[in-house]
């Protein structure tokens, strides 16, 4: 096939950073979008954080709202690269919106905090890369503290992630010690000044490490080096482009994101060695980026600050083709075509020139309640695009109306906010209750908000006892039928009408998926 917009195309790099909170994310984004000069933007990161830590955990939601249509994708140029770095909520509370980010790039960055090693966050975000095998880049963090020792980190996410590690760079001491980095394989060395952000001047070629001048520079510290790098060379994995554009390895740097040291090589070796925007699988074939008919699918929706007009963004990942303003594309789900012409397109610092975007970029869509998550856009051919997941909600609340007439402002709202992402929405079989399902409970209170604001609802809830969901299938209608009549009372549809069963514990779940074999229980679910 020929290569379409091939040039385009291979100089995209569209990822995201995933960490666990306070390991660095923000102040490394930040760096990042400083090399690529998108200073205004590394600003609004860096306030949007300050805006969390100064006031309620509530306020924040709602400033982040505001600030987070713009940062919400990074673009930024870096040598001949176009960078689009997609933000990932930091609150676990929003972990699905992060997962559905994640659906929508090509590769991660996996911050860790040296002196805590992976911690929990990371290790549920490096669940959902496995799902699409995405080829991950690691940046331990924070080497200007005293942390744990570089072969034990190493070990701890080759354990706990089940990914193997080979390292690109290799730190010289740790804390006060902590003297620079060696990389292994540039063979140059990254002096370290404490308080001072590091240069490209800083940079010395040492291909031979017993170069007398290393142990000038580094004193006693240099034999340290040496044998580090002995060890290294019999234990640890070399790197393979291969097997880490599989997701099987990581290339491991270190550095301090907040003194600037060892961002410029981490950034070198991304735009290097990540993958440019891969194929894409829709239910009927796989689409390459290099196709010449334009095709899109949606991963987020976000609300728009404005409370006077009920407006939402829907943020398409551009899967292949060119998109240019004013084109006009065929909304599958709804059957409809649909003109774009006032398209966000998240682009340089200079928006207003931008009219073009290609695979792997993200255009944001005015939304007025017509598109979901997981809906997918085309030139013509009707395809959908796979691999956008709903996970099984692990909290629940009934939702109750102050005012009982306003039942279809309720209705309306929790539809559209469940096709937002923002909740899930379920409707038990045998009652006409409204209950919510969430991944994370500040959700809750979003919903909550919103329904006031947006809907001029006012929304109670109430505790069920529900502790978790599986979305039911069933080859055998006869079956089916029979274990929905056996069931009834623990059944709901989701707001897209697939059944559901609602369990009040994990011991009930296992006890009744045990009695009907032929029944799949799912804890995930592709959206309709
Ligand atoms: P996050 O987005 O992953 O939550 O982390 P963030 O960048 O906000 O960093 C969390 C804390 O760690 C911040 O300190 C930040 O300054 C610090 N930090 C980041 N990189 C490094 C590093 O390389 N070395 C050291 N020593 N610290 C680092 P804070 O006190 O919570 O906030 P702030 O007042 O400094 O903004």
């Amino acid at each position: 096939m020929q290569k379409y917009n091939q040039q385009e195309v291979d100089c995209r790099r569209t990822f995201g950073i995933i960490s666990h909170p306070d390991a660095g994310k923000t102040t490394l984004t930040e760096k990042l979008l400083l090399f690529g000069g998108a200073i205004q933007m590394a600003g609004a990161v860096k306030a949007r954080k300050a805006a969390r830590h100064a006031t309620s955990d509530w306020m924040a939601m709602e400033q982040e709202r505001g600030i987070s249509v713009t940062s919400s994708v990074m673009k930024f140029n870096y040598r001949d690269y176009e960078v689009n770095l997609l933000d990932t909520p930091g609150h676990q509370d929003f972990s699905e919106d992060t997962y559905r980010v994640l659906t929508a790039v090509d590769s991660a960055l996996m911050v860790i905090d040296s002196a805590k090693g992976v911690e929990t966050q990371t290790r549920k975000l490096m669940e959902v890369c496995r799902m699409r095998n995405t080829p991950i880049i690691t940046f331990i963090n924070k080497l200007d503290r005293e942390g744990l020792e570089p072969l034990d980190l190493l070990a701890d996410i080759e354990e706990t992630l089940q990914v193997e590690c080979a390292p690109l760079s290799w730190p010289i001491g740790m804390g006060k010690r902590f003297k620079g980095t060696y990389n292994l394989y540039r063979k140059e060395l990254l002096l370290f000044s404490p308080g001072k952000e590091t240069r490209g001047s800083d940079l010395l070629r040492i291909t031979d490490l017993s170069d007398p001048q290393l142990d000038q520079l580094l004193g006693s510290q240099a034999e340290e080096l040496r044998h580090d790098i002995e060890l290294l060379e019999g234990a640890a994995n070399p790197f393979e482009l291969e097997e880490y554009l599989k997701g099987n390895q990581t290339p491991v740097f270190f550095g301090s994101a907040i003194n600037n040291f060892g961002v410029r090589e981490l950034l070198d070796a991304f735009v290097e060695l990540a993958p440019g925007p891969s194929a894409r699988q829709t239910t009927t074939r796989e689409v390459s980026p290099y196709e010449e008919a334009f095709s899109g699918f949606v991963f987020k929706i976000q609300a728009n600050m404005d409370p006077m007009h009920r407006d939402r963004i829907a943020f398409m990942r551009i899967c292949s083709g060119k998109f240019t303003r004013g084109m006009k594309m065929r909304h599958h789900r709804i059957g409809k075509d649909i003109n774009v012409s006032n398209a966000t397109i998240f682009m340089a610092q200079d928006r207003s020139n931008v009219e073009e975007a290609y695979p792997g970029d993200i255009i944001g869509v005015h939304n007025h309640g017509t598109i979901k998550i997981g809906d997918t856009f085309t030139d013509k051919e009707p395809l959908k695009f796979t691999g956008i997941p709903s996970f099984a909600p692990e909290h629940f609340r009934r939702v109750r109306l102050k005012n009982p007439l306003k039942v279809k402002q309720l209705e309306k709202g929790l539809v559209q906010l469940a096709e937002e992402g923002a909740v899930q929405l379920f409707r038990p079989l045998i009652s006409s209750d409204y209950i919510l399902g969430a991944v994370g409970v500040l959700q809750f209170d979003v919903i909550v908000s919103r329904l006031k604001n947006e809907y001029g609802v006012d929304a109670l809830y109430e505790g069920i006892e529900y502790a978790t969901a599986r979305w039911i299938e069933c080859a055998d209608k006869k079956k089916l039928a029979e274990f929905e009549k056996k069931n009834q009372g623990s059944l709901a549809l989701d707001a897209e009408g697939n059944l559901t069963y609602l369990a009040s514990s994990d011991w009930r779940l296992g006890h009744v998926a045990e009695q009907w074999p032929e029944v799949k229980f799912h804890k995930t679910r592709e959206h309709n």
